[in-house]
């Protein structure tokens, strides 16, 4: 990604007991902090936002909008309401691709507004002018082809076949694209919004739902701060299944039955986590399982998670992702990154929360299995990566946010926490999560500040636990924890078994879960071959797996290792799925060789158009994709 030219913005002080003092002068602000260093001032500008919340804020988004599936199109107006405390200020929006059309004030009167040009794929800045009396604005727009967090579905994507779909994704920085706001996780909003969508569509939205009105629209209200990535909407033919009073599955009517059966333990999730880290503070906990065009495993969209439907394997293996987007209820949506520097305070906490989660739920064997493949799977992942992507409070000046999505923010920020739980035992790592959670509830909140709660909270970390290192410096520090698993030591007899003679015929897998085959062939992976690939698949039936994570697998091994027989396989998973994780590494498998980028090139051909920009802004850069 380029630099981008122009000027930092900040978000406004977290933390109430540095309390910022901010006199601006002309174009440019002087801070002066009381107790707070400029490093800390430094660390909560948000460069991937254009916004000046530090002057005008936005508080409050109404939104009253129309999908059109027709023209492909979401248009309406949204109503800013705002916090002025430069009465001098303009209101500064983010904008991606969208088509302004009138902007009025509080007395619905125009007001002046500017669009600078967008240059950076982090779009551009929407400048109002606003009249002394202006408490809100209203903004009349429409989305264009352009809206990337905005994927429309044709119906033959969908499980019914007959509706069309539609969903959004916006974080990190794809709010813009379909919403003008302030697009900063540093910025926090309440919402509201009326929708109107085709007859008998299913309207919902990440926030409580108010039922349709006396026109059909559907209403939703979220009456708890939340940063903008957090506002999501879907639309198709969807049904619900209840798990609980507060918990249940939406999903299109052919699929609900399965999902709810796989997902029957998230209220038993939710009072796990409650009983670790405080109450859920959202009302409804759902989970909305998308078509398998949703570009990531799960969001965490407050009130209602998206999912993606390869999570639904018939056994359970792979609700740990449930467990995930939930935990995020307390790491993400309540305690936020102030800006996507600090996103591995999201993920990394999550991460470790949802094996909390897991541990609790399904018992200790199946989370210390699932944490040592992740440590694994890091391991493999960081020698790919340049060194400063391995950092977690990773620097993203100058660089899109999504330059900092890996592994590392996720499994290396959760083997943080285990190294502190490790140093001050689990009794008071708890106690300071507790209190994390408690004191900074409804915040967004910097690494400076984790590190000032650390000190304040738990000071004996400080004596045993290199905190720099493991926060600013590249690599796996050499006292990660390393948990190992016996149900993954066994398998790892298999593989030895396996070596030494190359047949299917003696091993023991009668009893192996999803974890354990991932385990299993990950670990002879650099000892196959096209034959030894096809004795393993007479027997186990691989190519017909019905699980996502063990197809995928196989697929990139067949690739590798040019086995044929999972080619039909690998050209349906390429054109039905389109979670970029899987999509990724096989195409990246697949452009290694020059007849494997011929047929990755033939495949994304037909697949691109139905894959979310998300997914192909990866691929395209994957297969060379000239767009
Ligand atoms: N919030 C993330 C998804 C995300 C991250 C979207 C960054 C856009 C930018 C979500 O909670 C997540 O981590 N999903 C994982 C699944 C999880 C079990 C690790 C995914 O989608 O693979
Ligand atoms: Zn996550």
């Amino acid at each position: 990604m380029r630099a981008h030219g122009r000027e930092r913005t900040l978000v406004a002080p977290m933390n109430p007991f540095a309390p910022l003092l901010l006199i601006a002068t002309g174009a440019w602000l002087l801070l002066a902090a009381c107790g707070t260093t400029s490093t800390e001032l430094d660390s909560t500008m948000d460069p991937h936002s254009h916004a000046d919340p530090l002057r005008v804020r936005v508080t409050h988004v109404d939104l009253d909008l129309e999908l059109d599936f027709t023209e492909r199109v979401i248009r309406g107006a949204v109503r800013l309401d705002l916090r002025r405390d430069d009465p001098a200020a303009p209101l500064v929006l983010d904008v991606q691709g969208l088509s302004i059309e009138r902007v009025m004030g509080a007395d619905g009167q125009p007001r002046k507004f500017q669009s600078a040009p967008e240059a950076d794929g982090l779009g551009g800045a929407l400048t109002i002018e606003l009249a002394p009396a202006d408490t809100s604005v209203r903004v009349e727009y429409a989305t264009t082809e352009k809206a990337d967090a905005v994927q429309w579905l044709e119906p033959a994507q969908t499980a019914g076949g007959k509706s069309p779909f539609l969903f959004t994704q916006g974080q990190s920085t794809l709010t813009r694209t379909w919403i003008p706001l302030q697009d900063s996780p540093g910025v926090r909003v309440t919402y509201s919004a009326r929708i109107r969508a085709p007859k008998g569509l299913t309207v919902l939205m990440s926030a409580e739902q108010l039922g349709q009105d006396t026109e059909g629209a559907f209403r939703f209200r979220m009456d708890r701060p939340i940063p903008s990535y957090l506002i999501a909407l879907a639309c198709g033919e969807l049904a619900f299944e209840p798990i609980s009073p507060r918990c249940g599955i939406w999903a299109e009517p052919s699929v609900v039955k399965r999902a709810r059966a796989e997902f029957e333990d998230t209220e038993s999730m939710i009072r796990a986590a409650e009983d670790l880290f405080g109450p859920y503070r959202w009302g409804r906990y759902d989970v909305l399982v998308l078509p398998p065009s949703f570009p990531f495993g799960g969001m965490e969209n407050p009130c209602l998670t998206f999912a993606t439907p390869t999570v639904i394997a018939g056994d359970k293996s792979l609700v740990s992702l449930v467990a995930h987007e939930l935990a995020h209820s307390w790491s993400g949506n309540l305690v936020t990154n102030a800006t996507w520097r600090d996103f591995w305070l999201n993920e990394g906490f999550t991460v470790y929360f949802e094996n909390r989660i897991m541990e609790r739920v399904f018992g200790p064997e199946r989370a210390v299995m699932e944490l040592q493949l992740e440590r694994a799977s890091l391991l493999r992942e960081i020698e790919k990566l340049e060194p400063w992507q391995t950092v977690l409070h990773i620097d993203l000046e100058g660089r899109h946010p999504e330059e900092g999505f890996s592994g590392v923010p996720y499994t290396k920020g959760a083997l943080f926490l285990k190294r502190i739980e490790a140093a001050v035992g689990r009794a008071r790592l708890d106690l300071f999560l507790r209190r994390w959670f408690d004191g900074h509830a409804f915040q967004s909140v910097t690494t400076a500040e984790f590190r000032r709660s650390l000190a304040a909270d738990l000071p004996e970390v400080a004596g045993r636990v290199d905190i720099d290192r493991w926060l600013t410096e590249p690599g796996l520090p050499p006292d990660a924890p390393d948990p190992r698993s016996p149900l993954l030591a066994a398998v790892d007899s298999q593989a030895a078994r396996w070596r030494a003679d190359r047949s299917a015929d003696s091993l023991q897998t009668a009893q192996w879960s999803t974890q354990e085959w991932l385990h299993f062939l990950e670990g002879i992976a650099p000892d196959l071959d096209a034959a030894s690939m096809a004795r393993l698949d007479q027997r186990f039936r691989l190519t017909e797996a019905g699980n996502a994570e063990i197809l995928c697998l196989w697929l990139r091994l067949g690739i590798q290792h040019g086995y044929a027989a999972g080619d039909a396989a690998l050209r349906r998973f390429l054109t039905e799925v389109g979670r970029r994780k899987f999509l990724e590494p096989l195409y990246r498998e697949l452009v290694k060789t020059d007849a494997g980028r011929a047929k990755a090139l033939e495949i994304y051909a037909t697949a691109r158009g139905r894959y979310h920009a998300v997914s192909r802004k990866t691929i395209d850069g994957v297969v060379g994709w000239d767009a």
